[in-house]
């Protein structure tokens, strides 16, 4: 596994044509596989929900799926997900009406934890909850939908959030979430991000080994 994750988004990915789609990519070299959940109702959108995961599931998916939520309320879909095989769970904090009881959810099924902040989310709220986090995610775009232009002030966020986890000790993944490219993702990593959610820089490529392989040459250098 690397220290640096790709984590492609199926979102843009053919919903047609999922399970090869999600075959393709992991042969192409991505860690994890980012999984957006919408509900037309805590964002203008609505994608896929726990039977998706289930069926990639059975269907003989075994990588990580780090299923992002992006719905209101959270605890009925971290319940689903838990049992539709999700790895990371993740939610939104305005999302929930507390915080400390869907992470402690989402770990007490065995799932790793994580919250995510929109870009004008300020990141205090996971200050008292540092212990049950494996995951923060900061979103560079606003939620909704894919293909949409990185939101510079992110890195500058990026930093302070990468400060705050390391004052922690705990051991806690920094992912980035919305127009992450081959062209920024240097600057995202060194703002301070583990983790690089990608949909459209990956999927809307023709030949996805190539766009993973420019991430991680832009990631070394
Ligand atoms: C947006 C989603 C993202 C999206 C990223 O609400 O959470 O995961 O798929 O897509 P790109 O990489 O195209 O911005
Ligand atoms: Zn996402």
């Amino acid at each position: 596994m690397n220290d640096f994750f790709i984590a492609p988004s199926i979102l843009a990915a053919d919903f047609a044509r999922l399970g090869e789609e999600v075959d393709q990519v992991l042969a192409a070299g991505a860690d994890i596989i980012h999984f957006d959940v919408m509900d037309n109702h805590y964002v203008p959108n609505l994608t896929i929900g726990p039977m998706v995961c289930k069926a990639l599931r059975k269907y003989g998916v075994t990588a990580e799926i780090d299923v992002h939520l992006m719905v209101k309320p959270v605890d009925s879909m971290i319940t689903d997900f838990i049992a539709a095989g999700a790895s990371y769970i993740t939610f939104h904090p305005e999302a929930t009406e507390h915080i400390d009881r869907s992470l402690q959810l989402v770990r007490d099924g065995g799932c790793k934890s994580g919250l995510v902040f929109n870009p004008a989310t300020p990141l205090h709220h996971m200050k008292h909850v540092m212990d049950k986090l494996d995951m923060v995610m900061l979103m560079s775009v606003n939620p909704g939908f894919g293909g949409q232009k990185f939101i510079p002030e992110t890195l500058e966020k990026l930093k302070e959030a990468r400060a705050m986890i390391d004052a922690s000790g705990y051991n806690i993944r920094l992912e980035v979430d919305g127009g992450v490219t081959q062209n920024n993702i240097a600057a995202i990593a060194a703002a301070g991000a583990d983790t690089f959610v990608a949909g459209s820089a990956i999927f809307g490529k023709p030949d996805y080994k190539q766009a993973i392989d420019e991430m991680r040459t832009a990631l070394k250098t």
